[in-house]
Formats: C-alpha cells, structure tokens, sequence
C-alpha cells in the first residue's frame, strides 16, 4: 500500500488516483455506558494509531442503542458525552478524526431503508453476533424489536455511506462487515454501477478481551468491565475481585494461564513480553500466588489508565467544548454521506429532479 501512496504522490497526487491518505475508516460505539477495556484494545488503540494515516470518521451509533433501549433515550443522551470523553482520553484528535452523532446524519437512516430491500429476514436472523444479543437480552420469541434485528443492516448504511475501507472492530463485529460486504456487492450488481466499497475488518491482534469474571465478554451490562474512566481504587478493587484458575487453590499448586483472564489481560497490556512469558511459565509450574500477578496486572494497568484518567478529567472540564467538537464533526460527516447518498439515489434511478 505504502508503494502505491509514493506512486501517486510521485504522480502528482492526481484527484482520482487512491492514495493511502484517501483510505477510509468507519467505526463506531453505541451510547450506552462509558467505555471500557474491551473496547480500547479490541478498537480505540487501533483508531488512534491509525488516524494519521486513514480520513478517519467515529461515530456514536446513538440510533442503534435505541433499537433496544427505545424507552431509556435518556441514557442514550447522557452516554454521549461520556463516550466522547473517552474518545477524546484515548488520544482520539479531531485534528485527525470526525467524530459524530449517528442520528443527526439522517441520510444513514434513508440509506438503511433502500438496503432492507436487499436483505431477507432468512439473512438477518442467521447473524450470531445479534443471535447472542437477543439471548443476553432475554427477548423471547418474535418479541425482539425489528430494529434490534436489523441494526446489521443500519450498520452496513454507516459504513457504506462514508465508503469506508477498514472498520476497526472487535471480532463480535466480524459478521456486520460481512453483511455490509454482501450489501456492497448486491447493490453494485442490481444498479449495475460502482457506488459503494467493500469494507474491511480491521481487528487487533487481541480481539476480545474476557470480563473480569472470566466471562467471554467484557460488557457493561454483565458487570464484568474495567471502565476507562474508573478510579485507581475502582481498578485496584476490580483487579483484587478478579477470576483466575479456580484450580489454583495454594501458592504452590500449578496454575493454567489459558482462559486465566489476568493473563489475558497482561497479554494485552503488558509490554515486557519476556518476562510476561517467564511470568507465566512460573505460575504453570507452581510456587507463584494470584496475588503477585495480579499486582504486576495493578501496576500496568494503572500506568495506561493514569494518563487516559488525567485526560478525560482535563476535558470533561469544558463539557460545551467538546459537544462543539461533536456538532463539528456532525457537520462534515453529513456532508460526507449526503454526497453517497446523491451517487445511490442516481443509481437507484430516483433522483427525480437531479439533471443528468
Ligand atoms: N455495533 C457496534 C458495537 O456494538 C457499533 C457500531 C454501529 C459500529 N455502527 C457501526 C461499529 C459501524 C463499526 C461500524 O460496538
């Protein structure tokens, strides 16, 4: 990629040749609680690194958390400057990146609506990650709300509409760039034309990280996460009150490291990878107590939140200020997906007034 980049710009940079500054990423989060350590190393840590590189766009997929909090908007609005806030503590810059509301770009929501024609229900009800969803959600039967089921194909609209190329996601997210795949290439063929990308997933090399519980997932609602914002005692506490190998019973006994979520946590945060490796041939073999590797977790841990904390103290400060940021960002997000919006009505053949 970098070889081409040099190729165009040794070109002169013309306006249509691709060159690496004009890639493209989409990614979002949803409003409904401050973010946490599953969404920085499965996510934010990527954005960061790449925003320099990438036209980056992040958006806070408010209308999608209301596909199941329909009657909760408050928290939806409350979460949006936190979320913000954390955006803004990880280093994500609006120097580099937009960042928007997903609602105030409504042609995301006209955009969902020609896509549902191009999806069968067989389709959205074959997607594991919202199959899990509705389970964890306890919705029984066909009592889930249709948007809940098809917030898939809304997400395929909020990637498709900035033409992104790489999605920086979690793997949980895997099957919604799928689908956005299928959308791309079905809307291509049908309207014979080459409006819309084909995205990529861009996942890091720890693409999930477990909960504090040891549960498959760090989530908010199961009270199993690490918040970026949480306080050194919060963090202290939670690390303290972590699962580890419940075999491991004495000091002396051999513990297992895979599945260990303190292990999967130092995997992701630890940078001293020599001594993690010699950390854990210790804890295998015996003779190593959870409570030394949970305070070199502490000390970690701590060192890459201090400064986050710090951050996200200094911002939160100005709240006017950052929703400035964000009404901004909107703006040239809305104008981004207007003109796709005006290249898919073309294709469609409904761009009535449109003279050709
Ligand atoms: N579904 C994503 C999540 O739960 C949030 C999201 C909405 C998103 N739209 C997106 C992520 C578009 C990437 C691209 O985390």
């Amino acid at each position: 990629m970098t070889s081409k980049a040099t190729t165009a710009k040794q070109q002169g940079g013309s306006k249509d040749s691709p060159t690496k500054t004009q890639q493209i990423i989409l990614t979002g989060d949803r409003p409904t609680g401050p973010l946490h350590l599953g969404h920085y190393v499965g996510s934010l840590r990527q954005r960061v690194a790449l925003q320099k590189e990438y036209k980056t766009f992040v958006m806070m997929a408010d209308a999608q958390a209301l596909t199941d909090n329909a009657n909760n908007p408050d928290k939806i609005r409350q979460n949006i400057l936190e979320v913000a806030l954390d955006y803004l503590a990880v280093g994500i810059d609006p120097k580099h990146t937009t960042i928007f509301i997903q609602s105030l770009v409504t042609e995301l929501a006209e955009l969902t609506m020609y896509y549902l024609n191009l999806v069968t229900i067989a389709r959205v009800q074959r997607n594991p990650t919202v199959k899990d969803e509705i389970k964890q959600r306890g919705y029984s039967g066909e009592s889930v709300p249709t948007g809940f089921v098809c917030y898939p194909i809304s997400q395929a609209a909020d990637i498709t509409a900035f033409k992104a190329n790489l999605v920086p996601v979690g793997s949980d997210q895997v099957p919604m760039i799928e689908l956005a795949v299928e959308i791309v290439r079905t809307f291509n063929r049908t309207y014979n034309c080459d409006v819309l990308v084909e995205p990529k997933a861009g996942l890091s090399d720890i693409t999930r990280l477990p909960g504090t519980d040891g549960g498959g997932k760090m989530s908010k609602s199961l009270g199993n996460a690490i918040s970026l914002g949480d306080s050194t005692d919060v963090v202290q506490k939670k690390i303290k009150g972590m699962y580890t190998d419940p075999n491991h019973l004495r000091v002396e006994d051999p513990g297992t490291v895979e599945g260990n979520p303190v292990f999967a946590y130092l995997d992701a945060f630890d940078k001293d990878k020599k001594e993690l490796q010699t950390l854990k041939e210790h804890y295998r073999r015996g003779g190593l107590g959870d409570t030394v590797v949970k305070k070199r977790l502490t000390e970690v841990l701590l060192a890459e939140l201090d400064p986050i904390r710090a951050r996200r103290e200094e911002f939160a400060k100005d709240p006017a200020q950052v929703m400035r940021i964000i009404e901004e960002g909107t703006k040239v997000a809305r104008a981004a997906a207007a003109q796709t919006l005006k290249e898919v009505r073309q294709a469609m053949r409904i761009d009535y007034f449109e003279s050709r």
